[in-house]
Protein backbone atom coordinates (compact mmCIF):
# COMPACT_ATOMS: atom_id res chain seq x y z
CA UNK A 1 0.00 0.00 0.00
CA UNK A 2 1.57 3.63 -0.98
CA UNK A 3 1.40 6.32 1.87
CA UNK A 4 -1.04 8.31 -0.34
CA UNK A 5 -3.53 4.99 0.44
CA UNK A 6 -2.75 4.55 3.55
CA UNK A 7 -3.71 8.32 4.38
CA UNK A 8 -6.77 7.83 2.04
CA UNK A 9 -7.88 4.98 4.33
CA UNK A 10 -7.41 7.28 7.69
CA UNK A 11 -9.54 10.20 6.39
CA UNK A 12 -11.95 7.41 4.85
CA UNK A 13 -14.05 7.78 7.79
CA UNK A 14 -14.44 11.65 7.51
CA UNK A 15 -13.53 12.67 11.09
CA UNK A 16 -11.06 15.02 11.55
CA UNK A 17 -6.38 13.81 11.87
CA UNK A 18 -4.21 15.60 13.51
CA UNK A 19 -1.28 16.25 11.26
CA UNK A 20 0.87 14.70 14.22
CA UNK A 21 -1.40 11.63 13.96
CA UNK A 22 -1.16 11.04 10.52
CA UNK A 23 2.91 11.97 10.35
CA UNK A 24 2.97 9.48 12.88
CA UNK A 25 0.96 6.56 10.61
CA UNK A 26 2.92 7.46 7.66
CA UNK A 27 6.44 7.88 9.82
CA UNK A 28 6.80 11.65 8.43
CA UNK A 29 6.70 15.01 9.42
CA UNK A 30 4.17 17.04 9.65
CA UNK A 31 5.13 18.83 6.33
CA UNK A 32 5.61 16.22 4.77
CA UNK A 33 2.12 15.08 5.20
CA UNK A 34 0.65 18.92 4.24
CA UNK A 35 2.75 17.71 0.75
CA UNK A 36 1.16 14.27 0.67
CA UNK A 37 -2.36 15.72 1.46
CA UNK A 38 -1.82 18.15 -2.03
CA UNK A 39 -1.24 15.25 -3.65
CA UNK A 40 -4.34 13.58 -2.65
CA UNK A 41 -6.02 16.87 -3.99
CA UNK A 42 -4.23 16.70 -7.87
CA UNK A 43 -4.19 13.31 -8.04
CA UNK A 44 -7.49 11.60 -7.02
CA UNK A 45 -9.05 15.21 -6.79
CA UNK A 46 -9.93 14.55 -3.10
CA UNK A 47 -11.49 17.71 -1.52
CA UNK A 48 -9.90 18.21 1.94
CA UNK A 49 -10.62 20.44 4.93
CA UNK A 50 -8.03 21.91 6.93
CA UNK A 51 -9.03 23.44 10.31
CA UNK A 52 -6.10 24.89 12.43
CA UNK A 53 -5.92 22.86 15.84
CA UNK A 54 -8.14 20.09 14.55
CA UNK A 55 -6.37 18.95 11.20
CA UNK A 56 -7.60 17.21 8.35
CA UNK A 57 -10.94 15.85 7.18
CA UNK A 58 -12.29 14.61 3.62
CA UNK A 59 -15.65 16.44 2.81
CA UNK A 60 -17.23 13.74 2.11
CA UNK A 61 -16.26 10.29 3.97
CA UNK A 62 -15.78 7.49 1.72
CA UNK A 63 -16.43 3.79 2.07
CA UNK A 64 -13.58 2.07 0.04
CA UNK A 65 -13.79 -1.17 -1.52
CA UNK A 66 -12.06 -4.31 -0.09
CA UNK A 67 -12.28 -7.97 -1.18
CA UNK A 68 -13.00 -9.42 2.25
CA UNK A 69 -16.25 -7.12 2.82
CA UNK A 70 -17.12 -8.07 -0.49
CA UNK A 71 -16.72 -11.73 0.32
CA UNK A 72 -18.55 -11.93 2.85
CA UNK A 73 -21.74 -9.92 1.67
CA UNK A 74 -21.65 -12.76 -1.21
CA UNK A 75 -21.71 -15.49 1.71
CA UNK A 76 -24.21 -13.37 3.91
CA UNK A 77 -26.20 -13.20 0.27
CA UNK A 78 -25.98 -17.14 -0.09
CA UNK A 79 -23.30 -17.68 -2.50
CA UNK A 80 -22.51 -21.19 -2.98
CA UNK A 81 -18.79 -20.65 -4.32
CA UNK A 82 -16.79 -17.96 -3.48
CA UNK A 83 -15.29 -16.43 -7.08
CA UNK A 84 -12.09 -15.03 -6.76
CA UNK A 85 -12.64 -10.79 -6.10
CA UNK A 86 -9.34 -9.09 -7.34
CA UNK A 87 -9.68 -5.06 -5.99
CA UNK A 88 -6.90 -2.28 -7.13
CA UNK A 89 -6.61 1.19 -5.74
CA UNK A 90 -5.65 2.06 -9.24
CA UNK A 91 -5.68 0.36 -12.58
CA UNK A 92 -5.97 1.08 -16.21
CA UNK A 93 -9.12 -1.16 -16.89
CA UNK A 94 -10.53 -3.53 -14.83
CA UNK A 95 -11.63 -5.17 -18.27
CA UNK A 96 -8.14 -5.08 -19.42
CA UNK A 97 -6.90 -6.57 -16.32
CA UNK A 98 -9.25 -9.61 -16.50
CA UNK A 99 -8.95 -9.96 -19.89
CA UNK A 100 -5.04 -10.40 -19.27
CA UNK A 101 -5.78 -13.10 -16.58
CA UNK A 102 -8.11 -14.65 -18.98
CA UNK A 103 -5.14 -16.00 -20.44
CA UNK A 104 -3.70 -16.91 -18.03
CA UNK A 105 -5.38 -19.45 -16.44
CA UNK A 106 -7.88 -17.49 -13.99
CA UNK A 107 -11.21 -19.13 -13.08
CA UNK A 108 -14.36 -18.68 -14.62
CA UNK A 109 -16.52 -16.31 -12.20
CA UNK A 110 -13.11 -14.27 -11.14
CA UNK A 111 -14.17 -10.34 -10.40
CA UNK A 112 -12.09 -7.45 -10.76
CA UNK A 113 -12.68 -3.98 -8.83
CA UNK A 114 -10.97 -0.78 -9.01
CA UNK A 115 -11.07 2.39 -7.06
CA UNK A 116 -10.14 4.31 -10.28
CA UNK A 117 -9.65 3.46 -13.54
CA UNK A 118 -6.79 5.42 -15.69
CA UNK A 119 -7.80 4.33 -18.66
CA UNK A 120 -11.10 2.49 -18.42
CA UNK A 121 -13.04 1.51 -21.89
CA UNK A 122 -16.27 2.64 -22.97
CA UNK A 123 -18.11 1.62 -25.58
CA UNK A 124 -17.53 2.92 -29.55
CA UNK A 125 -14.12 3.91 -28.16
CA UNK A 126 -14.96 6.23 -25.56
CA UNK A 127 -13.22 6.62 -22.51
CA UNK A 128 -15.09 5.78 -19.24
CA UNK A 129 -14.93 8.74 -16.96
CA UNK A 130 -14.02 6.91 -13.61
CA UNK A 131 -12.62 8.84 -10.58
CA UNK A 132 -11.16 7.42 -7.55
CA UNK A 133 -13.08 6.03 -5.03
CA UNK A 134 -16.75 7.41 -6.22
CA UNK A 135 -18.44 4.79 -8.36
CA UNK A 136 -18.63 0.97 -8.98
CA UNK A 137 -16.00 0.22 -12.00
CA UNK A 138 -16.72 -3.89 -12.15
CA UNK A 139 -15.68 -6.65 -14.25
CA UNK A 140 -16.22 -10.17 -14.36
CA UNK A 141 -14.98 -13.21 -16.53
CA UNK A 142 -16.99 -16.04 -17.33
CA UNK A 143 -15.63 -19.14 -19.70
CA UNK A 144 -17.97 -21.18 -22.01
CA UNK A 145 -17.60 -24.05 -23.77
CA UNK A 146 -20.00 -22.51 -26.27
CA UNK A 147 -18.67 -20.22 -29.63
CA UNK A 148 -18.29 -16.74 -29.01
CA UNK A 149 -21.28 -15.80 -31.63
CA UNK A 150 -23.14 -17.80 -28.48
CA UNK A 151 -22.22 -15.74 -25.28
CA UNK A 152 -22.85 -12.39 -27.66
CA UNK A 153 -26.20 -12.47 -26.64
CA UNK A 154 -24.85 -11.74 -22.84
CA UNK A 155 -24.36 -8.58 -23.71
CA UNK A 156 -28.36 -7.66 -22.99
CA UNK A 157 -28.61 -10.30 -20.38
CA UNK A 158 -26.08 -8.15 -18.47
CA UNK A 159 -27.91 -5.05 -18.86
CA UNK A 160 -31.01 -6.64 -17.50
CA UNK A 161 -29.04 -8.01 -14.49
CA UNK A 162 -28.48 -4.35 -13.73
CA UNK A 163 -31.69 -3.60 -14.08
CA UNK A 164 -32.71 -6.54 -11.89
CA UNK A 165 -30.21 -4.36 -9.35
CA UNK A 166 -31.27 -1.21 -9.91
CA UNK A 167 -35.33 -2.79 -8.81
CA UNK A 168 -33.97 -4.18 -5.73
CA UNK A 169 -32.60 -1.08 -4.22
CA UNK A 170 -36.16 0.03 -4.88
CA UNK A 171 -35.06 2.12 -8.22
CA UNK A 172 -38.19 1.64 -10.70
CA UNK A 173 -37.49 4.62 -13.10
CA UNK A 174 -34.52 3.12 -14.30
CA UNK A 175 -34.44 1.46 -17.91
CA UNK A 176 -32.96 0.02 -20.70
CA UNK A 177 -31.59 1.61 -24.09
CA UNK A 178 -30.96 -1.45 -26.57
CA UNK A 179 -28.54 -2.75 -26.72
CA UNK A 180 -27.29 -2.24 -22.84
CA UNK A 181 -27.34 1.44 -21.90
CA UNK A 182 -29.05 2.02 -18.62
CA UNK A 183 -30.73 4.92 -18.11
CA UNK A 184 -32.34 7.13 -15.14
CA UNK A 185 -34.58 10.21 -16.58
CA UNK A 186 -33.17 10.16 -19.71
CA UNK A 187 -29.51 10.34 -18.59
CA UNK A 188 -26.51 7.49 -18.53
CA UNK A 189 -26.70 5.66 -15.15
CA UNK A 190 -24.65 2.80 -16.18
CA UNK A 191 -23.01 0.87 -19.36
CA UNK A 192 -21.81 -2.37 -20.28
CA UNK A 193 -18.79 -3.10 -22.32
CA UNK A 194 -18.25 -6.94 -23.04
CA UNK A 195 -15.61 -8.62 -24.62
CA UNK A 196 -15.23 -11.80 -25.98
CA UNK A 197 -12.91 -14.02 -27.35
CA UNK A 198 -12.04 -17.88 -28.12
CA UNK A 199 -11.80 -20.18 -30.66
CA UNK A 200 -14.65 -19.67 -33.70
CA UNK A 201 -16.40 -22.99 -32.36
CA UNK A 202 -15.73 -22.34 -28.49
CA UNK A 203 -14.43 -22.49 -25.70
CA UNK A 204 -14.99 -18.84 -25.10
CA UNK A 205 -14.27 -16.28 -22.65
CA UNK A 206 -16.02 -13.46 -21.51
CA UNK A 207 -15.21 -10.45 -19.37
CA UNK A 208 -18.34 -8.58 -18.28
CA UNK A 209 -17.49 -4.55 -17.87
CA UNK A 210 -20.12 -2.53 -16.16
CA UNK A 211 -19.85 0.80 -14.64
CA UNK A 212 -22.15 2.32 -12.59
CA UNK A 213 -22.42 5.81 -11.61
CA UNK A 214 -22.82 6.41 -7.94
CA UNK A 215 -21.93 9.65 -7.32
CA UNK A 216 -19.85 11.66 -9.97
CA UNK A 217 -19.54 15.20 -8.09
CA UNK A 218 -17.22 17.48 -10.08
CA UNK A 219 -16.36 15.16 -12.65
CA UNK A 220 -19.53 14.70 -14.51
CA UNK A 221 -18.32 18.18 -16.03
CA UNK A 222 -16.20 15.22 -18.03
CA UNK A 223 -18.67 13.17 -19.24
CA UNK A 224 -19.64 14.09 -22.86
CA UNK A 225 -23.59 12.95 -22.41
CA UNK A 226 -25.81 13.18 -20.46
CA UNK A 227 -25.56 11.31 -17.13
CA UNK A 228 -26.71 10.41 -14.02
CA UNK A 229 -25.60 8.65 -10.66
CA UNK A 230 -27.27 7.00 -7.93
CA UNK A 231 -27.26 10.17 -5.38
CA UNK A 232 -29.54 11.91 -7.52
CA UNK A 233 -32.25 8.97 -7.09
CA UNK A 234 -34.26 9.61 -4.61
CA UNK A 235 -35.56 6.73 -1.85
CA UNK A 236 -33.15 4.31 -2.73
CA UNK A 237 -31.80 1.55 -0.35
CA UNK A 238 -28.49 2.63 0.22
CA UNK A 239 -26.43 -0.38 0.00
CA UNK A 240 -22.82 0.19 0.43
CA UNK A 241 -20.28 0.10 -2.36
CA UNK A 242 -18.75 -3.48 -1.02
CA UNK A 243 -22.66 -5.11 -0.97
CA UNK A 244 -23.42 -3.38 -4.55
CA UNK A 245 -20.73 -5.36 -5.81
CA UNK A 246 -21.82 -8.76 -3.76
CA UNK A 247 -25.27 -8.03 -5.59
CA UNK A 248 -23.94 -7.66 -8.76
CA UNK A 249 -21.83 -10.76 -8.71
CA UNK A 250 -24.75 -12.52 -7.67
CA UNK A 251 -26.77 -10.91 -10.11
CA UNK A 252 -24.73 -11.46 -13.33
CA UNK A 253 -24.43 -15.11 -12.03
CA UNK A 254 -27.55 -15.74 -12.06
CA UNK A 255 -28.54 -14.03 -15.72
CA UNK A 256 -25.59 -15.91 -17.05
CA UNK A 257 -27.30 -19.20 -15.74
CA UNK A 258 -30.41 -18.36 -17.02
CA UNK A 259 -28.91 -17.96 -20.36
CA UNK A 260 -26.89 -21.39 -20.45
CA UNK A 261 -30.41 -22.56 -20.31
CA UNK A 262 -32.61 -20.76 -22.04
CA UNK A 263 -30.57 -18.61 -24.25
CA UNK A 264 -31.97 -14.72 -24.79
CA UNK A 265 -35.78 -16.15 -25.31
CA UNK A 266 -35.53 -16.59 -21.36
CA UNK A 267 -35.32 -12.69 -21.63
CA UNK A 268 -37.26 -11.28 -24.40
CA UNK A 269 -40.14 -10.63 -22.15
CA UNK A 270 -38.06 -8.92 -19.00
CA UNK A 271 -36.17 -7.04 -21.83
CA UNK A 272 -39.28 -5.64 -23.15
CA UNK A 273 -40.62 -4.42 -19.61
CA UNK A 274 -37.32 -2.57 -19.12
CA UNK A 275 -37.19 -1.05 -22.56
CA UNK A 276 -37.46 2.46 -22.92
CA UNK A 277 -37.80 3.03 -26.09
CA UNK A 278 -40.57 -0.13 -27.09
CA UNK A 279 -43.37 0.85 -29.21
CA UNK A 280 -41.67 4.49 -29.74
CA UNK A 281 -40.38 6.46 -33.08
CA UNK A 282 -36.12 5.65 -32.92
CA UNK A 283 -33.61 6.39 -35.53
CA UNK A 284 -31.14 3.76 -36.09
CA UNK A 285 -27.44 5.06 -37.80
CA UNK A 286 -24.86 2.90 -39.11
CA UNK A 287 -21.48 4.29 -40.76
CA UNK A 288 -23.32 4.88 -44.05
CA UNK A 289 -27.10 5.14 -43.35
CA UNK A 290 -29.89 5.87 -41.20
CA UNK A 291 -33.22 4.33 -40.56
CA UNK A 292 -36.04 5.76 -38.70
CA UNK A 293 -38.99 3.91 -37.61
CA UNK A 294 -40.89 2.07 -34.60
CA UNK A 295 -38.85 0.43 -32.52
CA UNK A 296 -41.15 -3.22 -31.91
CA UNK A 297 -38.62 -5.47 -29.69
CA UNK A 298 -35.83 -7.55 -29.77
CA UNK A 299 -35.68 -11.01 -31.42
CA UNK A 300 -33.93 -14.13 -30.03
CA UNK A 301 -30.24 -12.88 -31.54
CA UNK A 302 -30.28 -9.55 -29.40
CA UNK A 303 -31.07 -7.90 -32.73
CA UNK A 304 -33.67 -5.01 -32.17
CA UNK A 305 -36.47 -5.39 -35.10
CA UNK A 306 -38.03 -1.87 -36.86
CA UNK A 307 -40.90 -1.41 -38.14
CA UNK A 308 -39.26 1.03 -41.11
CA UNK A 309 -41.28 2.56 -44.40
CA UNK A 310 -39.67 -0.41 -46.44
CA UNK A 311 -40.89 -2.99 -43.60
CA UNK A 312 -39.62 -4.79 -40.26
CA UNK A 313 -36.27 -5.01 -40.34
CA UNK A 314 -34.13 -5.78 -37.76
CA UNK A 315 -30.51 -4.52 -36.75
CA UNK A 316 -27.69 -5.60 -34.66
CA UNK A 317 -25.48 -4.00 -32.25
CA UNK A 318 -22.11 -3.11 -33.29
CA UNK A 319 -23.37 -2.17 -36.65
CA UNK A 320 -25.41 0.16 -35.77
CA UNK A 321 -26.46 2.53 -32.32
CA UNK A 322 -29.76 3.69 -31.44
CA UNK A 323 -31.57 7.31 -30.30
CA UNK A 324 -35.17 8.23 -29.75
CA UNK A 325 -36.87 10.55 -32.14
CA UNK A 326 -37.77 13.52 -30.57
CA UNK A 327 -39.83 14.12 -33.22
CA UNK A 328 -41.35 11.19 -32.80
C1 LIG B 1 -20.35 2.17 -22.14
O1 LIG B 1 -19.70 2.97 -22.82
O2 LIG B 1 -21.57 2.28 -22.02
C2 LIG B 1 -19.67 1.02 -21.45
C3 LIG B 1 -18.94 1.46 -20.22
C4 LIG B 1 -18.28 0.32 -19.47
C5 LIG B 1 -17.41 0.82 -18.34
C6 LIG B 1 -16.89 -0.28 -17.48
S1 LIG B 1 -16.13 0.31 -16.00
C7 LIG B 1 -15.55 -1.28 -15.64
C8 LIG B 1 -15.11 -1.90 -16.94
N1 LIG B 1 -13.74 -1.56 -17.24
C9 LIG B 1 -13.64 -0.78 -18.30
O3 LIG B 1 -12.58 -0.32 -18.75
N2 LIG B 1 -14.86 -0.55 -18.83
C10 LIG B 1 -15.88 -1.23 -18.09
Amino acid sequence: MTKEIALIKKLADGKFHSGQELGEILGISRAGVWKKLQKLKQRYGLQLDAVKGRGYRLQESLELLNSEAIEKALTVLGIQQLPPVEVFESIDSTNIWLMQQASLGIKSGAVCLAEQQMAGKGRHGRQWVSPFGRNLYYSMLLRFDLAPAQVAGLSLTSAIAVLRLLRQMNCHQAGLKWPNDVLWQGKKLAGLLLEVSGESSGPSQVVIGVGLNLSLGQYGDEIDQPWADLSQIPDLIPYSRNELAARLTLHLQDVANLYLQQGLAGFTAEWHEYDLYLGKQVVISSANNIHTGIHLGIDETGGIRIETESGIRTFHAGEVSLRGNTLG
